[in-house]
């Protein structure tokens, strides 16, 4: 009986989905706890691949629960264009329970998301989901809540608000065409009427599971957390495991395990630093052996050496209690393979992660380099069948980051994931 956090401990897409979907076999309700469909989490089995924005990774299960949690901000047009996307391929969801206090994504926002972007002189490369928008709005306490999108009564008088505050940043800041109330109140009422069998104070739901095996699901990563993350070149949220006991409503005493998952590498979408970058052919063989193209927003990925100055970041901040370290056959055709042990900066060695974008720029990562094992591991179904190579990879990564790692991945597939 526990209430599990599975965390990204990179910069996002480190096989998040994948490993909830595995976790999810012996849990009761799997949540997400904070972004949106700024997510793309992959899902492959039975020969069936899927990609979700915003629905947990647990929602295949119909016998489980999947929740959306108050720290989400959801879209309800893409969580209906998700919904379809599932029923079309024989999936059900009537396990879908969402919170009332989750913040609406409004079409202003995704307009918004774009007009700020343009317009910023260091662009952060966002999926253009309105995210950073529509948290804005919640931490501003103006925004529009499930709640409030089903309640006839507060929705028509609560948009007309937002609505004219957001018009005259739109015309008089931006200099673009306002947009139109009655197309939107229309369009939204409904959409909160086609919502409304889905909603319930999640919180409250979460706690009558305290005595079974909650999942939390995040989404983004550890060093894409507005708090703890590459600032500004982050997500508005916390993926941080303690943003489970926020974003789900639960007390942090109640979270008994944080699982971290890594790749065997690091990628990174969108702008930002990127310490262990491989700006090569080294990082284009990886990008092509592991297909590493943005499932939202299609932006090749940017690749690097596993960054174990991060990782340990990763650890401190969310303490994680285990490692999931996904992709490890994406290396099996590399000779060597260099492992980032630290940083040097005005020739220290620090293990911390700096704040600052300029000490950050002048650090320079320290490397370890070990043998690759040249051979390939898709099949192997347990630690001992994997090459002594790849064994010593994972062992030295379970050194330096000083966490135990409990599962690795050596392929997409749910049957690829396995104990070490
Ligand atoms: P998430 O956002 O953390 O859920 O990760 P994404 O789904 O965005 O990105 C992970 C990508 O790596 C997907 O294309 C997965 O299918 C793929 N993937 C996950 N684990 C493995 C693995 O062990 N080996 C290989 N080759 N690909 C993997
Ligand atoms: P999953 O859950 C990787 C990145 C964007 C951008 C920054 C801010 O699949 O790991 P946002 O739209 O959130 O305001 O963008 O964060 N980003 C992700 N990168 N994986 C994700 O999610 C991401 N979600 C946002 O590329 O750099
Ligand atoms: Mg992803």
């Amino acid at each position: 009986m526990s209430v599990t956090v599975v965390v990204g401990s990179q910069w996002g897409d480190e096989g998040k989905g994948k490993i909830v979907d595995y976790l999810s076999q012996t849990a009761d309700v799997i949540a997400r706890y904070q972004g949106g469909d700024n997510a793309g989490h992959t899902i492959v089995f039975n020969n069936h691949k899927f990609s979700l924005q915003l629905l947990p990774s647990g929602i295949f299960y119909s016998d489980k629960l999947a929740v959306i949690g108050n720290g989400v901000v959801l879209n309800p047009v893409a969580l209906f264009s998700e919904l379809n996307y599932l029923h079309e391929n024989g999936v059900t969801t009537d396990n879908l329970r969402i919170s009332s206090r989750a913040e609406v994504i409004m079409p202003y926002h995704l307009v918004l998301d774009q007009l700020s972007e343009q317009n910023r002189a260091h662009k952060i490369g966002t999926t253009k989901k309105g995210i950073g928008p529509a948290y804005m709005d919640k931490i501003a306490r103006t925004g529009i809540r499930v709640a409030d999108l089903i309640d006839p009564e507060s929705f028509k008088p609560l948009l007309k608000e937002n609505l004219n505050q957001k018009n005259q940043l739109l015309t008089k800041l931006y200099g673009v065409d306002p947009l139109d109330f009655d197309s939107i109140y229309e369009k939204y009422q409904l959409l909160g009427e086609r919502l409304r069998p889905f909603v319930t104070d999640t919180a409250e739901l979460l706690h009558h599971y305290l005595d079974k095996n909650i999942l939390f699901e995040g989404a983004q990563g550890i060093m894409l957390d507005i708090d703890q993350g590459t600032y500004p070149y982050v997500t508005s949220s916390n993926p941080v495991a303690g943003g489970a006991a926020v974003g789900g409503g639960i007390g942090p005493t109640e979270i008994k395990k944080v699982v971290g998952v890594c790749k065997a590498y690091t990628s990174r979408v969108g702008e930002g630093p990127f310490p262990t970058e491989l700006v090569n052919e080294i990082g284009d063989l990886i990008r092509d052996t592991a297909h590493e193209y943005g499932t939202v927003t299609h932006r090749p990925r940017r690749i690097g050496w596993l960054d174990t100055v991060a990782l340990r970041h990763a650890a401190r901040v969310s303490g994680l209690t285990s490692l999931a370290v996904n992709c490890v056959d994406v290396l099996d055709q590399l000779p060597n393979i260099k492992i980032c042990t630290g940083y040097r900066l005005n020739g220290e060695l620090i293990d911390y992660y700096p704040a600052s974008l300029n000490e950050l720029d002048r650090c320079e990562p320290v490397y370890q380099t070990l043998p690759g094992w040249l051979s390939d591991t898709t099949a192997c179904t347990t630690f001992a069948e994997l090459p002594k190579n790849a064994q010593n990879y994972l062992k030295t990564i379970e050194n330096l980051v000083e966490v135990p790692i409990e599962w690795y991945s050596v392929g997409p597939d749910r049957t690829q994931t396995h104990r070490r």
